[in-house]
């Protein structure tokens, strides 16, 4: 069912820290379109009535963030193959009466670093360490299996985890998904090509402990998805050692665009104007919380 203005939601207990509003109504605006974008506080008791209102035809679509990103699952008609893999929904299309579920970090992830390292999946040595085992590397497993590296290592502080991911993506082969704990990280780093912080560290300024960046290759490219701060304490060591960075908050942007595009028929354009509008609102945000 269409509506005229589409709207569009995100939903999430709690809600009122979200940036998707702010990047949707700036496109929104930008291109003129008569649609709307509102964050709507849903906690789990809520979800169900909320589905209620989808199925009823209320909305375009929306995103879905902690703590619904699996809950949602069950109420889609159908999931995209790397919603299902990935095990999360961010985004909802909502058409003809189905429900959609779909998973766009990854593709956040991967045109991110398109953005800020154009060529980082081209390299010869197609060979990843993913930090961290929770949902996040999931998503950033299946961007890089996607872009077709061949050797991935999931480090994580409890390894078990990490060896658990390895098992639910055994359909990837014949790519090499190793797991393992953080303290193997000196062993495997001169051979890796790419390092992806997925883990909470970072957040608030924290820092790995023992995790000894000077193993890395000259030309191994680190990233974080962690983006307060902007510049998290891996990525300044990194840099410190003369390693190319990027931060995670294009991959933000990034993951939104696909969704714009499904609910507004247009797919958006990713501005430095955007970026630092952004940051903005994020800097404001740490400033008045006096951090
Ligand atoms: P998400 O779904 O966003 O990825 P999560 O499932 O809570 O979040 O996962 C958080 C990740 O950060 C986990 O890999 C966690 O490691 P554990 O599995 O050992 O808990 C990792 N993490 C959190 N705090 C950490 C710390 N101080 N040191 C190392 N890893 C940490």
């Amino acid at each position: 069912m269409s509506q005229n203005p589409p709207r569009a939601f995100v939903i999430g207990d709690p809600i009122a820290h979200s940036r998707s509003p702010l990047l949707h109504r700036t496109w929104l605006s930008q291109y003129g379109i008569a649609g709307s974008y509102e964050p709507i506080h849903v906690t789990s008791r809520e979800l169900p009535a909320f589905v209620e209102r989808l199925r009823a035809g209320e909305f375009v679509g929306g995103n879905v963030t902690i703590p619904h990103k699996q809950a949602i699952m069950p109420f889609c008609t159908r999931l995209s193959d790397n919603a299902r893999r990935i095990g999360a929904v961010n985004t909802l299309v909502v058409a003809k009466n189905e429900i959609l579920g779909r998973n766009t970090d990854w593709i956040g992830f991967a045109r991110n670093l398109d953005a800020g390292a154009p060529g980082w999946d081209q390299k010869a040595n197609k060979s990843a360490i993913v930090l961290g085992a929770g949902g996040a590397a999931r998503a950033i497993l299946v961007a890089l299996i996607a872009r077709g590296f061949s050797k991935i290592r999931i480090l994580n502080r409890t390894a078990p985890k990490a060896h658990e991911i390895v098992a639910d993506f055994s359909w990837a082969a014949p790519v090499h998904i190793h797991g393992g704990a953080l303290t193997d990280f000196a062993r495997h780093a001169g051979s890796t090509g790419l390092v992806v912080n997925t883990s909470a560290v970072g957040m608030h300024g924290t820092r790995f402990d023992n995790l000894p960046l000077d193993r890395l290759a000259p030309d191994c490219l680190v990233t974080d998805i962690v983006y307060t701060p902007l510049e998290t304490p891996l990525l300044a060591d990194a840099r410190a050692l003369g390693l190319e960075t990027v931060d995670g908050l294009g991959m933000l942007i990034h993951q939104a665009a696909p969704g714009f595009a499904a609910w507004f028929g247009r797919e958006p354009e990713i501005t430095p104007q955007l970026r630092f509008e952004l940051e903005q609102s994020l800097f404001a945000k740490a400033k008045a919380k006096g951090s």
